[in-house]
């Protein structure tokens, strides 16, 4: 079943999810709907906030697809590429964080929005699985952004609260006053920012 995934400034969004004690048929049904919904709207991770649900859930499947569609691991990192996909994750936490990277993030929560957030570039986090047995998964790679911009979620924090101030609430107002971009206009606004800051490298060199 396809779920509806809120829009900043949904209020449901800043809800703490709360730590599941045990991962119940009903928690199942909802990991398998996310899983649809994520893959439905063309993203690589999901957290139960976003469609409402305020409980420590995430799902991921950062793997790209070939020219048939199938998911690969082509261009995947050796530890991201050893990881099974798509992955449920039930009360994540992070055990070990590593080294810093930067990435170009974007959201189901906030479409067309996309802007560089730092993380850590190796991260493992333990977790139940879909059958409520522990694990823990060591990755580097977009997976290791994309576990912690979905824990985010759980923390009622977005990535664009992530961002300098002024950068953060001139997107804010934005959405706020004239709502989200046309599936157009955001892929425009993708490509003038990845201009801007092709300038902004050369000018620095
Ligand atoms: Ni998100």
């Amino acid at each position: 079943m396809i779920l509806e995934v809120l829009k900043y400034p949904d209020a449901r969004l800043r809800r703490k999810g709360e730590k599941v004690a045990s991962v119940t048929p009903e928690l199942k049904a909802l990991s398998e709907n996310m899983i649809e919904t994520m893959y439905d709207e063309n993203g690589i991770g999901l957290a139960a906030p976003q469609v409402g649900e305020s409980v420590r859930l995430i799902v991921l499947d950062t793997r790209p697809h070939d020219d048939e569609g199938k998911p690969t691991t082509e261009g995947l990192t050796e530890l991201e590429a050893a990881v099974q996909q798509p992955i449920v994750l039930f009360n994540p936490e992070i055990a070990v964080a590593k080294d810093k990277t930067q990435y170009e993030e974007g959201c189901l929560s906030v479409p067309g929005f996309f802007e560089t957030v730092d993380r850590a570039l190796y991260v493992e986090v333990n977790g139940l699985d879909a059958n409520g047995q522990p694990v823990t998964i060591k990755t580097d790679g977009l997976l290791a952004i994309c576990l912690q911009h979905e824990m985010d979620h759980l923390e009622g924090k977005l990535f664009i609260d992530r961002l300098s101030f002024l950068k953060s609430s001139k997107i804010k107002k934005r959405i706020e006053k004239h709502g989200y971009p046309t599936a157009e206009e955001a892929a425009e606004e993708r490509s003038e920012a990845r201009e801007r800051r092709k300038a902004a490298k050369e000018t620095a060199e």
